[in-house]
């Protein structure tokens, strides 16, 4: 059994092949072998038919030689990846989704893939917290002045002033890995949290939370508004200009999901008039954003660049979920977290047809 642990800057190769120490079922008859890539020092991008990847993908086959496992966070498993390497069975992604893997062409080629889903939720639903904060006191901006020798005692005039997490009434949309943690630690903190999810089971939520019924009843009492769902083709854009408009005025807005649930354009719009009170992004709608875009000038908007889930221990987790159903596999057992459970469960996988 080859396992090829193929790392990057940020789960690095040490981070999997520590994670994979200790496993039952990964004894010494496992052999694993090494490269890493120069990602996050590079950006990542789409080609060959993946996304968000980096590496080179003759470096990645020839690595490959005589694998049975891949270990990997960004790596691009093309279809020219898979196909090129035979004796390949799983391919484990240490990220919630695997968008580097051309799952479709695994699943033809009856590779197995399996995901490390919610390994960044704390980080992520931290800082969306920490946005929600930076907005609402304007950190960042107030971090700018000082240090250009700007002190400034105005901002303690009564309309400059944002509101306090502790007695607000939260928007939470999407209450799944990231949501729920965001939701659990604002009511913590003594928000009043709606939640609109139309897929949540309602008996989930805890103390402090409600479910709304529907999106225009959370927003149109959600002084702070976050989002937290997956982007679809069907959920693109879903908060507006229509939707800003119905949140209570002075409102937050923060998004740390994916920059095409959101109307930029609209936020702006909010932030210029005065109807909004601030926003905070950690997603763009464009990743980077062109020089120039509006929102360099919009005031009170906060950015961070993809960052929400970047912490020491969602790199850790990321490889210890992986290693987890890696060991699962080679065990003989089905791998909790599939993302073509059917190739696992039919004569199409490699190491079940002995291929
Ligand atoms: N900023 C970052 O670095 C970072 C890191 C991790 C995740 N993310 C993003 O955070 C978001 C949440 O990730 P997750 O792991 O919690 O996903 P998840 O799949 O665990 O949860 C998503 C939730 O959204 C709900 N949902 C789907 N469509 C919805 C809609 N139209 N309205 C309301 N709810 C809807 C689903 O029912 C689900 O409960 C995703 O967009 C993900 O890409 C960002």
């Amino acid at each position: 059994m080859k396992i090829l642990a193929a790392g990057d800057g940020f789960v690095t190769t040490k981070v999997l092949t520590g994670a994979l120490v200790g496993q039952d079922g990964l004894s010494e008859a496992v052999d694993v072998s090494s490269i890493q890539s120069n990602w996050p020092n590079e950006p990542y991008s789409d080609f060959s038919g993946v996304k968000e990847a980096f590496g080179n993908e003759d470096d990645l086959i020839a690595a490959l030689a005589g694998a049975d496992v891949a270990f990997s966070h960004t790596y691009p498993f093309s279809e020219r990846v898979i196909a090129s390497c035979p004796d390949l069975k799983l391919i484990t992604i240490t990220r919630g989704g695997p968008v580097n893997v051309d799952i479709e062409a695994a699943t033809r080629h009856g590779v197995v893939v399996s995901n490390a889903p919610g390994r960044n939720a704390v980080a992520t639903a931290e800082h969306s917290v920490a946005m929600i904060m930076a907005a609402a006191r304007q950190i960042a901006q107030r971090d700018s002045e000082v240090k250009a020798g700007d002190w400034r005692s105005d901002y303690y005039n009564y309309d400059a002033v944002g509101p306090e997490i502790a007695g607000s009434t939260v928007g939470v949309c999407g209450y799944g890995n990231v949501g729920g943690t965001a939701a659990r630690i604002l009511a913590a903190m003594g928000a009043h949290v709606i939640v609109f999810d139309p897929w949540v089971d309602p008996s989930v939520l805890e103390p402090g939370m409600e479910l709304a019924p529907d999106l225009d009843s959370m927003l149109e009492r959600s002084s702070i508004l976050t989002l937290h769902q997956r982007l679809t083709k069907e959920n693109e854009h879903m908060i507006g200009a229509e939707q800003i408009a119905k949140l209570p005025d002075q409102a937050i807005v923060v998004n740390c999901a994916r920059g095409g649930l959101l109307d930029y354009d609209a936020v702006a719009d909010g932030l210029d008039s005065g109807k909004l009170f601030a926003a905070a992004f950690d997603a763009l709608p464009e990743e980077p954003l062109p020089a120039g875009h509006r929102l360099f000038s919009t005031p009170r908007v906060t950015m961070t660049p993809h960052l929400g889930g970047a912490s020491k221990q969602a790199a850790e987790l990321a490889g210890r979920i992986g290693a987890a159903d890696i060991a699962r596999f080679v065990r003989g057992e089905r791998p909790e977290h599939l993302m073509n459970p059917e190739v696992y469960e039919t004569e199409n996988l490699r190491i079940g047809a002995g291929k």
